[in-house]
């Protein structure tokens, strides 16, 4: 949510920042910016729209030709409409700043910069910031004490880039409840809010602290603790590669994310897996501690949050200990009931997202075992659980979520498998079995589930046209119908519904006719027979059905206009491939209807603000 990227070294300063910028346009893409020293000014070029808007601008002024050292900033609106004004940098002659976050007491603040002669041009809690430092430098004259000032100040949360025009070969840094890396190169530094943005340049970074102030220079970072003290903080290497971050040739990214699927699967199912058996000793989770847990709750937001509906269904399946699943901006104000044998699960890509976040706080201050399950290496909620359990998926940049989950749903049944046989709900025979049939079968069943794309392309073409439908299914299914429906809701902007089939019945089949399509999931043998039933009820008020169902589904083809089976799978697994099925669905839709389909509209994938 917003991008931020900084340089300072030999190069061309705003085609680092600019290049930073593309890479990071995930986090928002509504206007951006840029501030550099150039022929000793502090010059600003910002424009609305996509950072392809700013590019242009750029090139066209050439005011910033020549600089070696600056910042930039790509948004996602919170506080005033998307323009030009309101496009970050922002501040004075003196200071040039760009934000990530919500600065909550902006108000008071600024009628107090007002009353001390500030006036603002935006309607952003930015400028307040940027004044507010301003101010603070103007009584102390100390650029960092200036920033520790306006951080005792602040409410809220932030990652805050800084330029001082009285000092144009530094860039300055603060974070609270935000991502910000710096990046260390050969005589060249960089600040961004994700490594991804300056990983053609480096791959080494330090993970900025909340209430920590860094100090860039091209040869030298310090990082200091609100007591001015140095802080010392362990340089990281990035795993992920510059291809990894990059399209290569897929027309989305979300396409070549979803083409990422079986190789991600594996490597994060590979390295726990020992003697064929789950072991997650590494991650510090031992089996005493699992035995022991009494009920679980997974926390999380969208995608992530129906990964965890696949965890309940699982593990309350094998291990018969009852399962939460919470909306995180839900649970973090809902005066959670929880005890030290509860386990409370935070499932984020990201590991950055704000109200996720708090609740894992608040769970760890309830006294629950906590548990983040998280994609980005050193992320916030990664550092912040008791333990983490790092979903191996690479960088994932399309906003709309899909290796990120089909990965997470893979663990969540490793880590039930394990949970069961730690608790002594299954054999050590039967979870062997069940591991095997999961890292040996899965990667190619996605792989077969991928190779019938051309088939669900032709299903695509028989929904794009419409305005609304809906998705049905019970069980686990239903848990996918709901992921299925976010998924086409996110990029083709059809409103959709996902519904419980039975449920359909108790007051929504009112809004079946013949201009809903129903998507029908039945792949959970128990419950075929009531989907066919309920797959009739809509059928009888005019709806058109695609089913995807499983192979060898009884008379499949007669119930529905249109049929997807499955890759021949393990029935427990078969959500896996169901999902895989789901994301080139939404996918395909989307693209029949010339969707951005990477940046869908007033969507951003890092959410950071509550
Ligand atoms: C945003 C994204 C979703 C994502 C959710 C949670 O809303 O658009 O795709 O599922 O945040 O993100 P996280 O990084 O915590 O998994």
């Amino acid at each position: 949510m917003c991008g931020i990227t900084g340089y300072v070294g030999a190069r061309e300063a705003s085609e680092v920042i600019l290049q930073g910028l593309h890479t990071l346009e995930y986090r928002g893409y509504d206007s951006a910016g840029i501030a550099a020293f150039a022929n000793g000014n502090l010059a600003v070029v910002k424009a609305v729209g996509k950072v392809q808007n700013v590019e242009e601008k750029v090139k066209a002024l050439g005011t910033l030709n020549g600089a070696h050292c600056g910042i930039g900033h790509t948004r996602w609106a919170t506080h005033g409409a998307p323009s030009d004004i309101n496009s970050h940098p922002h501040g004075n002659e003196r200071i040039q700043i760009v934000h990530n976050g919500i600065i909550e007491n902006y108000a008071p603040l600024r009628a107090m910069l007002q009353k001390n002669g500030y006036t603002f041009v935006s309607e952003t809690d930015t400028e307040v910031a940027a004044k507010l430092i301003d101010y603070h430098y103007a009584n102390c004259h100390d650029r960092a004490d200036a920033l520790i000032a306006a951080m005792r100040d602040i409410v809220g949360s932030y990652a805050i880039a800084v330029l001082f025009a009285d000092c144009p070969d530094t860039l300055y840094a603060i974070r609270k409840d935000n991502p910000l890396i710096v990046g260390v190169g050969e005589g060249e530094s960089f600040v961004a809010s994700d490594i991804a943005a300056v990983l053609r340049y480096t791959k080494n970074y330090y993970q900025l602290g909340d209430h920590q102030l860094a100090v860039v220079t091209k040869d030298r970072v310090s990082i200091l603790d609100m007591e001015k003290t140095p802080v010392e903080h362990e340089l990281l290497t990035a795993t992920w590669s510059i291809e990894a971050a990059e399209r290569g040739g897929y027309a989305h990214f979300m396409i070549k994310e979803i083409g990422e699927e079986p190789e991600a699967i594996e490597k994060t199912l590979r390295p726990r897996i020992k003697d064929m058996l789950p072991c997650f000793e590494e991650e510090g989770l031992d089996d005493s501690r699992l035995a022991g847990i009494k009920s679980v709750t997974f926390v999380a937001c969208g995608t992530a949050m129906h990964a965890g509906l696949v965890g309940k269904t699982v593990i309350e399946k094998l291990c018969r200990v009852p399962v939460n699943v919470e909306i995180a901006s839900e649970f973090r104000y809902n005066d959670p009931i929880l005890n030290k044998d509860d386990l409370v699960v935070i499932i984020s890509q990201s590991g950055e997202t704000a109200d996720s976040l708090a609740a894992l706080r608040l769970a760890k201050e309830k006294g629950a075992y906590t548990l983040g399950i998280v994609n980005v290496i050193g992320s916030t909620i990664a550092r912040e659980a008791d333990d983490v359990i790092y979903t191996w998926a690479g960088p994932e940049i399309s906003v709309a979520s899909t290796k990120a989950y089909t990965v997470q749903i893979s663990l969540l049944y490793l880590l039930s498998i394990r949970m069961a046989l730690a608790m002594g709900k299954l054999t050590e025979d039967a979870a062997r079995s069940y591991t095997r049939t999961l890292y040996e079968d899965m990667p190619r069943i996605v792989r077969e589930a991928i190779a019938l794309e051309d088939e669900v392309a032709e299903a695509a073409a028989l929904f794009c046209d419409y305005e609304d439908l809906f998705f049905i299914g019970r069980g686990i299914d239903y848990h996918l119908a709901m992921e299925g429906s976010l998924k086409l809701k996110e990029i083709s902007y059809i409103h959709s519904e996902a519904y419980a089939a039975g449920e359909l019945k108790h007051g929504t089949i009112s809004l079946i006719t013949e201009d809903m399509p129903v998507i029908a999931l039945a792949t959970t043998s128990p419950l075929y027979e009531k989907m066919i039933s309920n797959i009739r009820e809509v059928k009888a008020r005019g709806a058109e059905v695609l089913l995807i169902t499983r192979e060898g589904a009884k008379d499949a083809a007669d119930e529905a206009k249109k049929v997807i089976y499955l890759p021949n799978c393990s029935e427990l697994f078969s959500a896996i491939p169901l999902a895989t099925i789901l994301q080139l669905l939404a996918y395909h839709v989307a693209a029949k209807r010339g969707c951005d389909i990477d940046k869908p509209r007033n969507l951003a994938k890092s959410v950071t603000v509550e």
